[in-house]
């Protein structure tokens, strides 16, 4: 249970933790293979390095930091590792200027203040408990994460969004998986959540939040991972399109691209070719239909030069 301990400033409880690292609550996972096998059934491929992470993750009680280039599945990682464990998603999506009161909780001003006018003839000390009670407060993703009693894999997105003292307060969190109200006490994490920071890469980290975590970097799949992405994601594919499509691709990332394809866009390009009923690319349909794997003129004019090679194998 997630327990709201009364403000005694008394220094640490008996049970408290003492080796300085979160406990781990009962593993999640058997083994490496597992969890691969186990993303595998909801759909998300995954290599030896990502399912070995995660596998870690879960063990040492340690959150994942997941750098590399958008679009090749960092977020949806968390949202498949949720689904397989059966935990709630609990996301913080980050944008510049995200601060305390939209992370980790806010007071209810607006109830607070009706329940002020509403009740005049209670004595003060009285009504300011009331209004700094549980029913007042506005939780946010991080406490809501910490405070739940289901298991929860906690998503903190695009974390190189925020500014640093937002990440500091993140790194706080993090370290200590409990989150201290003034006037309410301190709520302590009952079970420690899978959390995963994502990061497009935009800045540099700070070095003391990378330190806390694992380490994953998620680049574009091999071509074997990418052709069984495509067939699991993209209903009615062929395996000779499916193949044909990861080959194409892979070749167009070699080029000297603004804006690589990433696996998102292979999807879209694939299920395109599935709608407009082709069952073999050749040149001229490639050309046709590559403005949905790329997004710049100038780089869809070199990709549409190097795919004069491409033919039907009929
Ligand atoms: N390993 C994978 N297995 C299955 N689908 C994937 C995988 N990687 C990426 N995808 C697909 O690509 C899409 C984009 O991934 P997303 O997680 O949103 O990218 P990112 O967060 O890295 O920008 C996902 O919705 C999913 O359909
Ligand atoms: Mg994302």
């Amino acid at each position: 249970m997630s327990s709201v301990a009364e403000p005694t400033g008394t220094g640490r409880a008996s049970d408290e933790i003492t080796t300085g690292f979160p406990v781990a609550g009962p593993p999640r996972f058997d083994s490496i293979d597992a969890v691969r096998n186990g993303l595998a059934d909801v759909q998300y491929l995954a290599d030896d390095g990502i399912s070995g992470v995660v596998f870690l993750a879960d063990r040492l009680a340690k959150p994942v930091l997941v750098e590399g280039p958008a679009g090749t599945g960092k977020t949806e990682l968390a949202k498949s590792v949720a689904r397989l464990t059966g935990s709630r998603l609990i996301r913080l999506q980050c944008y510049e200027g995200l601060d305390e009161s939209k992370a980790l909780y806010e007071w209810n001003y607006k109830k607070q203040l009706l329940r002020i006018q509403a009740d005049s003839g209670q004595a003060w000390q009285q009504l300011e408990e009331d209004i700094f009670s549980e029913e007042f407060l506005l939780t946010r993703p991080l406490l809501e994460a910490i405070k739940s009693t289901e298991p929860v894999v906690l998503l903190i997105d695009e974390v190189d969004r925020v500014e640093l003292e937002t990440e500091a307060l993140l790194l706080e969190i993090l370290s200590e998986y409990q989150v201290s109200i003034p006037e309410l006490g301190t709520v302590r994490a009952s079970q420690i959540p899978l959390v995963f920071l994502t990061s497009n890469n935009t800045r540099e980290l700070s070095e003391a939040l990378k330190r806390r975590c694992l380490y994953l970097h998620i680049d574009y799949p091999q071509l074997d991972r990418e052709r069984a992405i495509i067939e699991a994601r993209v209903p009615g594919i062929s395996q000779a399109l499916a193949d044909q499509v990861a080959r194409i691709v892979r070749s167009i990332r070699t080029l000297d691209l603004k804006k690589s394809p990433s696996v998102s866009e292979t999807l879209d390009w694939a299920r395109t070719l599935v709608v407009l009923g082709v069952e073999s690319i050749d040149a001229e349909q490639a050309k046709d239909t590559l403005h949905i794997l790329l997004k710049y003129r100038s780089d869809i004019d070199r990709a549409a030069k190097e795919l004069v090679g491409v033919e039907s194998p009929d």
